[in-house]
């Protein structure tokens, strides 16, 4: 089998919910060995959020866990500080997203670390960078809020809104992988580890430059390409621009038959295939009216353009429509149900949606690994049992006698899960499931 890319790379996780685990879980993906380290028989709060299943892990842990093992670490205990020590002497990159203040609590300190072991890696996810609300918790919706997220999406005269992607966990997760792999890749160089931080205020904003883009280019005159053009007014903000398109060209999302709450299709007017849209819709007149043939002309009048296209597409489902118009160039996607995606083979295919078996809670689905490298693909494991993998970890990675590890559990430091797992899951496959 080949050697994955980040095969020999340990990573001490500290993270929980949403934003930390994403960026684990991408981490243990392209090979590193991820440790999970829980609160004795409590776990990460996932775990036990959103059950579809009663006392089983939930899909949104066993979602944002995979190929990872878990050891159960009191974290606070005196025995259980110097087990956490010696974890950091052995690992390449720890990551956390407690709270603020929380790891200083427990009495690791970025200094300390960076003492315990200079070469460690050391990322974290904070809600806020330095500033007023550095010390508040932040959940998803807050930091799309705060990042300029919520205030640019909906429409004009409905409230703000967040969106369903999770830009602020996820996608935090995300930037935060990339800050881990290049200062490991920094380190080569210079032996020494750093520290790592992303905010998900940041993150957000990142994620929507363009509406800082739009905001600066609001000081020159109204933004053309905004449904509030020519008619509405535009205040000193970027407004919420409905479904227009963030891009150069107009957008909308049109309707199709047979007119359910999905059935619809994002359709772009570029000027190169104004011929084949009208073309295709009828309106062959229109191609070199000079009221309609440029995009300046047009400008002042997408809605009627949208319109129009729309009587055509309400003649046909999402699907058709797209085949008729990409056979012609014409940019467009159909929106997509949560459904249609879970059934879709190409994505089952190319590993994207995946089936995985789990001993407690049976098979269930997950997004795969997105990001696909053609020497380390990824092979998606379940998600580790609370403190599955504790015996394990402290006798292989830290070399612990059967009498340590005990002694280690008498005092509470590290927990006994995995002994009532053992009970009640004698043949727990460690790789695919049961
Ligand atoms: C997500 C968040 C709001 C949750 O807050 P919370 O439920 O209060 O959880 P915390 O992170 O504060 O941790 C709770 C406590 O558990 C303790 N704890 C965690 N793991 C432990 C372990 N293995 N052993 C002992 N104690 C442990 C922490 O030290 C903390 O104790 P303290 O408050 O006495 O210092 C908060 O962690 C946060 O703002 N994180 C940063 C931003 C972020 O990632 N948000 C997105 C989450 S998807």
């Amino acid at each position: 089998m080949t050697e994955k890319a980040l095969s020999g790379v340990r990573i001490l996780d500290m993270t929980h919910v949403q934003s930390g685990p994403t960026c684990t879980q991408l981490l243990a993906w392209f090979g590193a060995d991820v440790i999970k380290v829980e609160r004795p028989h409590v776990g990460d709060a996932t775990r036990s959020q959103l059950r579809d299943i009663p006392d089983v892990d939930s899909l949104y842990f066993t979602m944002l866990n995979h190929n990872k093992r878990s050891i159960t670490l009191n974290t606070k205990d005196t025995k259980g500080k110097e087990i956490f020590t010696r974890l950091l002497e052995e690992c390449d990159v720890m990551v956390e997203n407690f709270a603020p203040g929380a790891l200083d609590r427990m009495g690791f300190s970025w200094e300390r670390i960076h003492e315990i072991n200079p070469r460690l890696v050391y990322a974290s996810v904070k809600g806020f960078g330095p500033g007023p609300y550095q010390d508040c918790k932040v959940y998803e919706n807050v930091s799309q809020c705060a990042g300029g997220a919520a205030s640019t999406t909906g429409f004009e005269d409905g409230p703000p809104t967040v969106t369903g992607a999770q830009i602020g966990d996820s996608g935090t997760g995300l930037h935060l992988a990339l800050g881990i792999v290049t200062a490991l890749f920094q380190r080569e160089k210079s032996g020494q580890g750093q520290r790592v931080e992303c905010a998900m205020q940041d993150g957000v904003l990142n994620l929507c430059r363009v509406k800082l883009r739009d905001q600066q280019r609001l000081q020159r005159g109204p933004l053309k390409e905004y449904p509030q053009y020519p008619n509405g007014t535009f205040g000193e903000s970027v407004p919420r621009a409905g479904n227009a398109s963030g891009g150069g060209q107009p957008g909308w999302a049109v309707k199709c038959a047979p007119g359910g709450i999905d059935d619809y299709l994002y359709v772009i007017i570029q000027p190169q295939v104004w011929a084949a849209w009208m073309k295709t819709i009828g309106h062959e007149e229109l191609i070199d009216d000079p009221e309609w043939a440029t995009p300046e002309a047009r400008l002042p009048k997408l809605d009627q353009c949208f319109s129009m296209i729309e009587e055509w597409t309400q003649t046909k489902n999402k699907y058709e429509a797209m085949d008729i118009l990409n056979a012609q160039n014409i940019p467009c996607g159909p929106i997509v149900s949560m459904k249609e995606l879970a059934e879709e083979p190409s994505l089952r295919a190319t590993g994207t949606i995946v089936e995985v078996a789990h001993p407690t809670r049976g098979p269930y689905l997950t997004v795969g690994n997105p990001i696909k490298l053609s020497d380390s693909p990824s092979d998606i494991k379940r998600s580790p049992l609370l403190g599955e993998h504790t015996d394990e970890i402290l006798r292989e990675v830290l070399g612990f006698t059967d009498s340590e590890i005990q002694a280690a559990r008498d005092q509470g430091a590290v927990g006994s899960e995995q002994l009532l797992g053992e009970m009640e899951h004698p043949k727990l496959s460690p790789q695919g499931g049961a």
